[in-house]
C-alpha cells in the first residue's frame, strides 16, 4: 500500500547518549500529519532505541546488513540479528554504501533476497551522480540501478520495498533536486515499474525522495504527486526539524 513516510538516516552519528536524547526530544514533538515516522540509528543502539520507542508510532530501522545468513563475515550483521532486537525494516544500497563499501546491484539484489526471506522491509536506495545528471543519462542509470537489484524478484516481493531517489549530487551538500526534477524522477521510476510489473505494483509503491531534504523546502517537494515522503539525513538529527518536515504532509 502506497504511504507517506519520512524516515530518517542518522547515518555514522550519535552514541548512545545521544541516541538516548534524540529519542528523547522525538517523543516530545507533537505530529500533526499522518506519515509513517522511521529513525534509522547506527547498528549498536537499535535495541536501546527500539525499547525507547517501544510506546510510541516511530519505529526503528537499520541501516545495513550482510546478505548471508550468519558465519564467517568478521564484523558484519545478519538479518536475524536486526530482526532479534525488533527491527522490521533495512535500508539497502544506500548511496555511501556504494560510493565507500563498493556495494555493488548484483551484491544489493543478494542483500534484498535475504532480507525479505526474513520478512524485513526494504527501503532500497538509489539515485544517479552529478555527470548522469549533467550528460543526460540519469533515468537510464537509476532505470538499471532498479532493475539490476530488484527486478529478479516477482511482483509481490514489492508489497514489502519501500523505493528512495537520492540523487547523489544532492546528498549532504544542501543542494536539493527540484520538486520537477524529483516528481520527474518518481514519475519515470513509477513507468517502470508499471512497464515490467502492471498498474498495480506501480501505483501501490511509495517512493521517497532523499537529498538536502529540509523544512523549509519538505512541503514543495512532498506536493509532487509522485513524490510520497522522504529520506532524511542531516536534518533528521534535531527533533523539531524532523518533525517539521514528518508534519510537512
Ligand atoms: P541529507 O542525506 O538529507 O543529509 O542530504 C540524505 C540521505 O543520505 O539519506
Amino acid at each position: 500500500m502506497r504511504k507517506n513516510i519520512v524516515a530518517g538516516n542518522w547515518k555514522m552519528n550519535n552514541d548512545l547518549p545521544e541516541t538516548e536524547a534524540l529519542i528523547s526530544d522525538l517523543l516530545k514533538q507533537k505530529q500533526t500529519s499522518n506519515a509513517e515516522v522511521i529513525i534509522a540509528p547506527t547498528a549498536v543502539n537499535l535495541y536501546q532505541a527500539f525499547n525507547a520507542t517501544r510506546n510510541s508510532n516511530i519505529e526503528v530501522v537499520a541501516q545495513n546488513m550482510h546478505f548471508a545468513e550468519n558465519g564467517a563475515y568478521t564484523g558484519e550483521i545478519s538479518a536475524a540479528m536486526l530482526k532479534s532486537v525488533g527491527v522490521n525494516t533495512v535500508i539497502i544500497g544506500h548511496s555511501e554504501r556504494r560510493a565507500y563499501f563498493n556495494e555493488t546491484d548484483d551484491l544489493l539484489a543478494k542483500k534484498v533476497d535475504t532480507a525479505l526471506k526474513n520478512d524485513l522491509r526494504v527501503i532500497f536506495c538509489f539515485g544517479e551522480e552529478l555527470n548522469d545528471r549533467k550528460s543526460g543519462n540519469h533515468e537510464t542509470v537509476v532505470e538499471n540501478q532498479i532493475k539490476n537489484a530488484l527486478f529478479h524478484r516477482e511482483a509481490s516481493a514489492f508489497k514489502n520495498i519501500i523505493l528512495a531517489y537520492e540523487p547523489v549530487w544532492a546528498i549532504g551538500t544542501g543542494e536539493t533536486a527540484s520538486p520537477e526534477q524529483a516528481q520527474d524522477m518518481h514519475k519515470y521510476i513509477r513507468q517502470t515499474l508499471n512497464t515490467k510489473y502492471g498498474k498495480e505494483v506501480s501505483q501501490d509503491m511509495t517512493i521517497l525522495y532523499g537529498g538536502s531534504v529540509k523544512p523549509a523546502n519538505a512541503k514543495e517537494i512532498f506536493s509532487k504527486p509522485d513524490v510520497d515522503g522522504g529520506l532524511i539525513g542531516g536534518a533528521a538529527l534535531k527533533a523539531e526539524d524532523f518533525y517539521a518536515i514528518i508534519n510537512a504532509f
